[in-house]
């Protein structure tokens, strides 16, 4: 196993350019560039604006980051990129400027899941993840309850969401409410000033017969616009904080009710929680409540590492290095629906040399 590997790590999977610098389970830069302002007006990501951005941003991004850790790109001893999943252009950007890194100062590079790149980066605050871990991932795409015995090789999916993810949720519910994009993080402040138990909306898949692990959130929304259309058309004034605490109630307590049961059901006593949901206030909050009743540790990154960063990436990229993971070839290519158990995209062909002389026969420059 290397030592402490110094691995620059970029993501670009949806609308923020972000780029880490990470030393073993040390975070040395985290430099991000949003273009969610760019997005604001057609309240949703547009991918085109997404990957401009991410062009535009890209090598100002890096050279931030290396700035921030003092050190130059000779030095590191790797380059992670996300692989998938995302939008497909934006990915794009981030695996063409990783290789051409990659390439340029002879480094291995890895293409790494941006799922487990969420659960990899608590190593960063809470030190290495212990085997196994339970991962609640709870991101603007997916919703999931994730056992993994190790991060850079094993992740295995107990339970996921039937319909909407819980953050596309936030911003639905937040759209209904003419609160604005994107909703989690404007929800979470406003239900600060609300009665969460106001209104009992609904829990979805809690009946006894229903799947375990698996989550439904598109019932809630329903339920949500039509209470609150209800309102409207009565010509009464909409409770907005009380509604919107209520509805985070009800993401929250489903959440975090199962999250619980996965962890006791297979004997597991530590519970990581990832993704741009984990920045929630009350779902931290309650996660520690039932985490602490039941015996469990529980681990959340600090808020602004749980939405999408760079050194997430940069994390997992370390550990792929640390661990001896196979790099990816230099072919490697995006992947917008990449399934949650590839953890990596390791080379494509082995033992004909180095990585780079494999992509370099690859593309008909030969062994020369
Ligand atoms: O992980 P992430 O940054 O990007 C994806 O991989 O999707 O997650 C973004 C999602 C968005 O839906 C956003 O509304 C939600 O995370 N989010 C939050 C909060 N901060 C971000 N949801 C609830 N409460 C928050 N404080
Ligand atoms: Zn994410």
């Amino acid at each position: 196993m290397a030592d402490e590997p110094l691995v620059l790590g970029i993501e670009t999977s949806c609308d923020e350019t972000g780029v880490g610098i990470v030393r073993g389970t040390t975070l040395l830069a985290d430099a991000v560039a949003s273009s969610v302002n760019d997005h604001a007006r057609f309240g949703g990501v547009v991918p085109e604006i997404a990957s401009r951005a991410h062009l535009e941003a890209m090598v100002p991004t890096i050279q931030r980051a290396l700035d921030t850790a003092g050190i130059k790109a000779s030095d590191l001893d790797g380059i992670a990129v996300t692989a998938g999943p995302g939008l497909a252009g934006a990915l794009l950007v981030g695996v063409s400027a990783a290789k051409a890194y990659a390439w340029a100062l002879d480094k291995p590079l890895y293409g790494v899941n941006h799922l487990a790149s969420h659960i990899c980066v608590d190593q960063l605050e809470h030190g290495r993840l212990p085997s196994p871990t339970m991962a609640l991932l709870v991101s603007g795409g997916h919703s999931s309850l994730l056992l993994s015995e190790d991060i850079t090789t094993d992740v295995r999916p107990l339970g996921a969401t039937i319909d909407d993810a819980a953050g596309e949720a936030f911003d639905k519910v937040a759209r209904v409410l003419g609160l604005g994009f994107p909703g989690g993080p404007i929800v979470d402040r406003t239900a600060r000033e609300g009665d969460r138990k106001a209104i009992n909306f609904p829990r979805g898949l809690s009946g006894r017969n229903d799947p375990e692990y698996d989550f439904s959130f598109s019932g809630l929304k329903t339920a949500v616009a039509r209470w609150v259309e209800a309102k409207r058309r009565a010509g009464e004034e909409v409770p907005i904080a009380d509604v919107a605490a209520s509805f985070q109630e009800a993401v929250t307590d489903v959440l975090t009710r199962k999250a619980v049961k996965a962890c006791k059901d297979n004997g597991v006593d530590h519970l990581m929680i990832g993704g741009g949901v984990a920045a929630n206030s009350r779902l931290r909050e309650m996660a520690q409540q039932r985490c602490d009743r039941a015996g469990i540790r529980l681990r959340v990154p600090r808020p602004g590492l749980c939405t999408d960063n760079g050194a997430m990436v940069a994390a997992l990229g370390s550990e792929m290095v640390w661990r001896d993971r196979a790099p990816s070839a230099l072919d490697l290519s995006a992947d917008s629906s990449l399934p949650v158990t590839d953890v990596h995209v390791p080379a494509a062909v082995i033992g004909h040399g180095d990585v780079h002389g494999q992509a370099y026969d690859a593309l008909g420059g030969g062994a020369a």
